[in-house]
């Protein structure tokens, strides 16, 4: 693999990305790794990450200086560039420039390998005080800018680079042909990574765990728990059962999304378990945001341990599925896989003592990965290309105590933006759109010759990488005319549609 050491500030998941849109695996790695520890995983080339840090200050991450012994390719980004510009002899100072955001890189002399043939100033994202000033001896200086003298340089021979900006960013337009460039033409890899080659090993990987064995699979509705129900069910068949857990928290067309779009194209088998009625009890009265998800989750984990009682009767299953995506993984210390649930899952929040052995097929991919491996496993759009919808459901989108008459109202309302949504092509461009109804407030209002006296709908389309932070997406006025005249004619309860501009923070995606 190529291995992108985290140096902090988020940018090593965002690297590892874009090294695998060029078709090569690669991982992230904590920067407290050794030498040692980075070479046992016989990587192919290793990136140094940015970060906060400045290279001088009192405990910042550094790098094992025999790595620069180890004949490894080695790639510097940012802080990386800096520390390995150090390492190898360099100088780094702080200048008192310091360059922030879209920055004008000039490509000195030919530019080399990585940026020859490129334009000769190009726009590139910096976030830096401290400038290499003095390149390594024996490289050569290939691009600079106002604030870093060295904002590029190059050893072809001991294939080392190093750039000032931040390549994997959206905003420096040419950087992913300079990364390009460093993995095959410095580092000498050839591009493996695609999604025919993830789902063969990933089948192969599955099929080598479970052996014999049978496994069950929750399944949410969403993206990730479909995709690794379907590699599963490719690599043991029937011996995966799934099971959907009906809470009546659902939008319109999700059970059928799953009892026949997916049950159609993969195979699977399948157990639905109604329990709309168990969870409307369960939160009947219950307006507190809090207590909504803390008896969804209860009554999910008691309704999925029944449903495994039941499966347990007719044989032995040992795995469970788990949809857990490389993210999480990262984020939460990039251990190995554990015997037992841990905190983090797809489904719903399965108490610690369900007794199972996980089977992650996802644990390696990003989102883009897991949807480009769901449409090769032949998964309908309507599944793979499916938007974030919480776990609590409709439960935690109706302001106010939970009803069957006003999960209607709601779900009535959600089809018609979602649908108008999808017609105006806008799914991509929008993370999610969640749309929430006022249970508890009642406006006046007139529809024909009559005084209505109904409630606000509320719609809130957010635009996000990933629901960390997230804006209010600027809708057209015609999109937001159409869904709100269909739904104030169509939904007997609203007589209002309002719609919510606030970024997060300060406000978060859903309501409650
Ligand atoms: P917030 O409201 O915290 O949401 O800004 C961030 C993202 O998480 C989703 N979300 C959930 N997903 N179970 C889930 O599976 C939950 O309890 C839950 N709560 C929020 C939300 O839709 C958004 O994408």
């Amino acid at each position: 693999p190529v291995l992108v050491m985290d140096f902090g500030a988020q940018y090593a998941q965002l690297i590892a990305r874009r090294v695998r849109e060029a078709q090569v695996y690669s991982e992230v790695v904590p920067s407290s790794a050794t030498a040692q520890e980075l070479l046992a995983k016989n990587p192919s080339a290793i990136i140094l990450s940015g970060g906060p840090s400045s290279v001088y200050a009192e405990g910042a991450p550094g790098m094992d200086p025999e790595l620069v012994e180890a004949g490894v390719p080695i790639l510097g980004i940012c802080y990386g560039h800096q520390l390995l510009a150090r390492a190898l002899g360099g100088v780094v100072e702080p200048t008192g420039v310091r360059e922030f955001g879209r920055t004008d890189v000039r490509m000195v002399g030919e530019g080399g390998v990585l940026h020859t043939g490129l334009p000769a100033h190009q726009t590139a994202w910096m976030s830096h005080n401290d400038s290499v000033t003095k390149a390594p001896e024996g490289s050569v200086v290939t691009a600079s800018s106002d604030g870093a003298a060295v904002a590029g340089f190059e050893d072809v021979e001991r294939r080392f680079a190093g750039v000032q900006y931040h390549p994997e960013v959206a905003h420096s337009p040419h950087g992913q042909e300079v990364l390009r460039r460093f993995l095959r033409d410095i580092a000498g890899i050839s591009p493996q990574w695609t999604t025919t080659s993830i789902v063969d090993e990933q089948v192969r990987r599955i099929a080598e765990q479970v052996g014999d064995g049978r496994a069950i699979c929750g399944l949410s509705g969403g993206v990730d728990s479909a995709v690794a129900a379907a590699l599963v069910q490719r690599a043991i068949g029937d011996r995966l059962t799934c099971v959907f857990v009906d809470h009546g928290l659902l939008r319109a067309g999700e059970r059928t999304q799953v009892e026949r779009d997916f049950v159609n194209a993969t195979g699977v088998k399948l157990v639905t378990v109604d329990a709309r009625d168990r969870f409307l009890d369960a939160l009947a009265g219950v307006t507190d945001p809090e207590q909504k998800r803390k008896i969804i989750g209860r009554e999910f984990i008691r309704v999925f341990e029944q449903a495994e009682r039941d499966l347990k009767a007719q044989g032995d299953f040992k795995f469970l599925v788990q949809g857990t995506l490389y993210p999480d993984v990262v984020e939460s210390g990039g251990g190995e896989g554990t015997a037992n649930i841990k905190s983090h899952h797809n489904v719903g929040g399965l108490p610690d003592d369900l007794q199972f052995e996980l089977v992650e097929p996802l644990r390696l991919l990003f989102k883009d990965e897991v949807r480009r491996v769901g449409l090769e496993l032949g998964l309908p759009e309507t599944i793979v290309q499916r938007q974030p919808f919480p776990g609590p459901g409709l439960g935690i989108r109706i302001i106010g105590a939970v009803d069957a008459s006003r999960l209607e109202t709601l779900r009535a309302a959600d089809a018609i933006a979602r649908e108008e949504l999808t017609a105006a092509g806008l799914d991509q461009e929008i993370w999610q759109c969640p749309v929430v109804l006022l249970a508890d407030v009642r406006s006046v209002g007139v529809q024909g010759d009559g005084r209505t006296y109904g409630h606000p709908i509320v719609l809130r389309p957010v635009s996000s990488e990933d629901a960390m932070t997230a804006d209010w997406t600027r809708l057209p006025y015609e999109v937001l005319e159409r869904i709100s005249t269909r739904i104030t004619n169509e939904v007997a309860e609203v007589n209002r549609v309002v719609l919510d501009v606030t970024s997060k923070p300060p406000g978060t995606i859903e309501w409650e």
